[in-house]
């Protein structure tokens, strides 16, 4: 492990957790438009990492520039101890096959039904017949609480909930072992949010999943998440535990953890 002050700061117990994603010295931007740089980020297995930050602070660019979706310009990112730039096609599959996403917009395809959309990758990384990926497909779709006869409904014919939970099951599609969440309880109510919430938090004790979440959502922050790390000015911050945060002096961390909103869920 290398010996920056952001990891001397870490407690021993920090240190000793194996880092699932490790990403340095990220630079990311569009045009003239530079959105994150020098940002440092280590995601440890089996945890849920809560990610907040103010609205276009780069939240989901960083996701998608973990996953390859959006170019770089500067940093290393590593997951399972695997530089992505190093990687060979064959190599950068098969640590594809070992993450999953539930993207903020457009989370499934809507000429598909819940069942073709959890397919999808699996006909992509797996060779099976097609009676296997159809019990398969069932599998996840009750793993995440739908009813059976949701399987054959189209996007259109479902709930804002149901619409996640099924966008939830292709994301567990291939028995990841992390799973990218982008404001997965967005637009749902709070019952229906915290519903999922505990969910994900069930699929994260049975799995063994890491979770990297990014969420506005201050009652998943409180209930679900591990460790919370906050966006801002192109890097991280503030992070650590809910109490950690309410301790940060950054303006928008303090604004955020004890605004009104805050107070509200942290006196429940
Ligand atoms: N493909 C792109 N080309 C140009 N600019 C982009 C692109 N994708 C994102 N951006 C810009 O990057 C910035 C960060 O966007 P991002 O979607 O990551 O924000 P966010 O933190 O996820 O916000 P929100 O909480 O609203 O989802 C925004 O200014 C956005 O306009
Ligand atoms: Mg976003």
């Amino acid at each position: 492990m290398d010996d920056t002050p952001q990891n001397s700061a870490r407690t021993a117990d920090e240190r000793e957790r194996e880092v699932v994603i490790r990403v340095r010295g990220l630079e990311v931007g569009f045009g003239e438009k530079t959105i994150m740089k020098g940002l440092d980020l280590d995601v440890y297995r089996g945890e849920i990492l809560g990610f907040v930050g103010a609205s276009g602070t780069g939240k989901s660019v960083l996701t998608r520039a973990i996953l390859g979706l959006v170019p770089k310009r500067a940093g290393t990112i590593e997951v399972f101890g695997e530089d992505l730039d190093g990687l060979n096609p064959a190599s950068r599959r098969a640590i594809e096959r070992r993450w999953g996403v539930l993207f903020q917009h457009g989370a499934l395809f809507s000429s598909l039904t819940v069942r073709q959309n959890v397919q999808v990758p699996m006909r992509e990384y797996l060779d099976m017949s097609d009676r296997l990926l159809e019990e398969l497909a069932m599998l996840k779709i009750e793993m995440v609480g739908l009813s059976p006869d949701a399987a054959d409904k189209y996007p259109s014919d479902l709930s804002g909930g149901m619409i996640k939970r099924a966008a939830l099951a292709r994301a567990l599609a291939l028995d990841p072992e992390i799973v990218f969440l982008d404001e997965p309880t967005s637009g749902l109510d709070p019952i229906g949010a915290g519903d999922f919430d505990d969910l994900i938090a069930t699929l994260q004790k049975t799995l063994g999943l890491t979770v990297f979440m990014v969420t506005h959502d201050l009652d998943s922050l409180h209930s679900v998440c591990d460790r919370i790390a906050a966006l801002g000015e192109g890097r991280i911050i503030a992070s650590g535990t809910i109490e950690d945060m309410l301790a940060s002096d950054h303006p928008w961390v303090r604004a955020y953890f004890h605004g009104k909103r805050a107070r509200a869920v942290m006196a429940e």
